[in-house]
């Protein structure tokens, strides 16, 4: 009889062990970098929302931001050992995990507008980028918007030459150092989450950002100028961990998709709007003065960085760059 009870009380242990495990959601852990109050930061979090509300307990997306669990060049290995399960990285920084295409990104003057962007990531090349993550374990899942960045430094930098010699923080995409060697600037690769103590310590002179970024980065503090150059974009890939999402059961799949298409529509209205509120949050704050550019000064610029594309045949492909000019045409 002891033997009999002591096994109903091992099978109700292990009832309750099952009914605990069936309670316990699948977690999704969303890192990114960049501050909560951004377009990335708020479409992450409306993503979670969504989820939350819908997956009945049975997935939960929690959503890490500002580099508060991994910094640039430590998410792409989060997200292939599985340490994470989804990130959002900036387009510039898909170099080193091998797949150089995203970089068609990064390549100054390319787009002159979101629409002209849009007809990239949503269009075929968008898509076939998307393929070449698989091989290393990652599905694309969708494109953020972010938007055009401005340079920024302590000096007012209008035309081609006053960039000479300055120090300037990039990302880790070989083109955008291609562009800042266009200009005879010295690129350095940073992550993120250092660039407000690299800017104040003097460690380099100045960077690019959409104001969105350079704004919640309190990079306002520490550069007196902001030029309206908007000569490159920044948005952000959506991706998650190939295995996490090919055994995610499909109900939850559909629930993922569903919130990922709203959220996506979602970051996508507000990117610009956020990034217009920052550019005057900037101005309104009196630290960093914002210079506009005359369409002689762009066009100066622009002639100084056009070459970049050229250049950046042998990174990309001749063939990719083509299609890009053919979609945005
Ligand atoms: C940067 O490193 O400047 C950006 O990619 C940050 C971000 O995620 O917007």
């Amino acid at each position: 009889n002891v033997r009999r009870s002591v096994l109903i009380g091992l099978m109700a242990l292990t009832a309750s062990g099952f009914a605990m495990a069936q309670q316990q959601p699948i977690v999704i852990k969303f890192s990114h970098v960049v501050a909560k109050d951004t377009p990335k930061g708020k479409a992450a979090d409306q993503f979670a929302k969504l989820v939350n509300e819908r997956a009945g307990g049975k997935l939960k997306v929690e959503v890490y931001p500002n580099s508060q669990l991994y910094k640039d060049g430590e998410e792409m290995n989060a997200i292939q050992i599985g340490a994470v399960q989804m990130l959002a990285p900036s387009l510039a920084k898909f170099g080193p995990l091998g797949v150089k295409e995203f970089e068609l990104f990064d390549l100054p003057f390319i787009f002159d507008d979101y629409n002209a962007l849009h007809r990239v990531t949503s269009g075929p090349l968008g898509a076939s980028l998307f393929k070449k993550l698989e091989p290393k374990g990652i599905v694309g899942l969708a494109y953020w918007d972010n938007g055009f960045k401005d340079f920024s430094a302590n000096k007012a930098l209008k035309k081609p030459e006053d960039f000479k010699g300055m120090k300037m923080r990039i990302q880790s995409s070989k083109v955008l150092e291609a562009q800042m060697r266009a200009l005879g600037v010295i690129p350095q690769v940073m992550a993120f989450s250092e660039v407000y103590q690299a800017l104040q310590t003097g460690v380099v002179d100045g960077t690019e950002n959409p104001p969105s970024n350079f704004y919640t980065q309190k990079m306002h503090e520490v550069q007196k100028y902001m030029v309206q150059s908007h000569h490159g974009y920044l948005g952000y890939a959506v991706i998650i961990n190939k295995k996490f999402w090919d055994d995610l059961p499909a109900d939850l799949k559909k629930i993922v998709s569903t919130a990922m298409e709203e959220s996506t529509r979602y970051a996508n209205a507000i990117a610009q709007k956020e990034n217009a509120d920052a550019t005057e949050a900037v101005r309104a704050s009196g630290k960093t003065q914002i210079l506009d550019m005359t369409p002689a000064e762009r066009t100066a610029l622009k002639k100084s960085l056009i070459k970049v594309h050229k250049e950046a045949e042998s990174r990309i492909g001749a063939d990719v760059i083509k299609s890009v000019y053919k979609e945005t045409g």
